[in-house]
């Protein structure tokens, strides 16, 4: 048997930074390289945590919440909130009494419902991105589109979507290029003002008398015997902001960008919508945004490596998805696949709430975009702006329309 190893060896040293803009275009090049030589390796950034690339590790760590808590999955630990995110930053036995509230608020029946005005709000984002022969993908669609969907998911004005991109950006990045400090500081800003407008709407909505409003569901939520406090609503919607935006602007953009790339492959879509639902979950797979961490309670061996109590542990889903153990052809897009097990919404207890509703936004907007954009194409001398960050995404994204390479 191998010597198991630990923090301190030589050979299982990474110099990974997950919010370096320097691998934001090769992430899955360093993905793969740290996969072939140290699947759990370790990086001294941020005070020091581990990295974890292969599959079936990353699956390990998601089935085992106990050895591997969520209590903080923030690489560093905080990105502004006040509190625990819930019920993203909670553990069983409490984390199974919030889902039970939560879940039925994104139920594949509710979120079947909201189709129609998804596709409303899809169509007009294309009519004024067709005004123009070039556009920002990222300002025309992509930003604009699931924060839109969110807000009339809540039943909110969606005039005020231009302050929630603001909000989230900022909160998923931080400051760029700015000290780790004065991030934090630019984060808990813009989460101190996201706190205030949902206590706004919680105070609006307290007395709404609608018994499907999601506000109202909430703030009348109870937590096995007693109600919600005030502070839980509050951090409760915090996550679906920042869950429920950024994430599905990424997918869409790291889509777009694929296929403008790949005529052929758009093509496919174009001439075959049918081919859209497998679509969706290759390049859920292809691009996989999402890297959250983990907090390791008892010393624990994974894969060879000990782990100690108190570390803590980056589980990159892409870095699963591309995993050549499972997907021997990792690198090919195949619009067809299926069998598709990517962990994109991850798995386990934790698996993502919203990946309904996320799955009928990505599936309308690839369905509606192809139907009345078929060609589009990158400009060459503006190549798109990926970013790293726990969520990964794409900062701007120029694009010719009725144009193919
Ligand atoms: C393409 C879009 C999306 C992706 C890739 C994605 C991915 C994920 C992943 C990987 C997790 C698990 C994190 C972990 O294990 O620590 C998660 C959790 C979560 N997601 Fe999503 N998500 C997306 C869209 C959404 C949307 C639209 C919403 C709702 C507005 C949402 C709300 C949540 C919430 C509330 C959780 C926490 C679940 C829990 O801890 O039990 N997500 N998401």
């Amino acid at each position: 048997m191998s010597e198991l190893k630990d923090a301190e060896s030589p050979e299982i040293q990474t110099d990974f930074d997950i919010h370096s803009p320097d691998i934001a275009d090769t992430v899955y090049d360093v993905y793969a390289e740290m996969r072939g030589k140290c699947p759990v390796a370790h990086s001294s950034h941020y005070g020091g945590h581990w990295v974890a690339t292969k599959y079936d590790d990353i699956q390990e760590v998601l089935k085992n919440p106990t050895v591997f808590s969520s209590e903080s999955v923030n690489v560093p630990g905080t990105i502004g909130q006040d509190g625990p995110m819930i019920p993203i930053e909670v553990d069983p036995p409490d984390h199974g009494i919030y889902r039970k509230l939560i879940n039925p608020l994104f139920s594949p029946k509710r979120m079947a419902a909201l189709e129609p005005q998804i596709r409303d709000i899809a169509n007009e984002l294309i009519d004024e991105m067709l005004e123009n022969k070039q556009v920002d993908f990222i300002q025309a669609f992509a930003k604009e589109f699931p924060s839109r969907v969110f807000l009339a998911l809540m039943g909110w004005n969606l005039e005020d979507s231009a302050q929630f991109n603001h909000w989230a950006d900022t909160i998923v990045l931080g400051e760029p290029g700015a000290s780790e400090e004065r991030s934090t500081e630019v984060r808990t800003a813009a989460a101190m003002e996201v706190y205030a407008y949902f206590g706004e709407m919680i105070d609006e909505r307290a007395e709404s008398g609608d018994a499907e409003d999601i506000t109202q569901i909430l703030i009348n939520g109870t937590f096995e015997d007693r109600e919600l406090t005030q502070f839980e609503v509050l951090n409760i919607l915090f996550l679906f902001l920042i869950g429920g935006l950024h994430t599905v602007q990424g997918q869409l953009a790291h889509s777009v960008i694929y296929l403008a790339e790949h005529p052929e492959v758009r093509k496919q879509l174009v001439v075959d919508p049918g081919l859209v639902p497998t679509a969706v979950e290759e390049m859920l797979r292809w691009e996989s945004a999402v890297c959250p961490a983990r907090v390791v309670k008892e010393d624990y061996v994974l894969d060879g490596v000990q782990l100690k109590a108190g570390d803590k542990i980056l589980i990159p889903f892409g870095a699963a998805n591309h995993d050549t153990s499972v997907y021997p052809d990792a690198d090919v897009v195949d619009l067809t696949r299926d069998p598709n097990p990517h962990l994109a919404f991850g798995a386990g207890n934790h698996r993502c709430v919203g990946s309904h509703l996320a799955r009928l936004e990505l599936r309308v907007a690839f369905e509606e975009l192809h139907r009345r954009i078929p060609d589009y194409r990158l400009d060459p001398d503006n190549p798109p702006e990926r970013h790293l960050s726990q969520v990964k995404g794409v900062v701007s994204l120029p694009l010719f329309l009725g144009e193919s390479i």
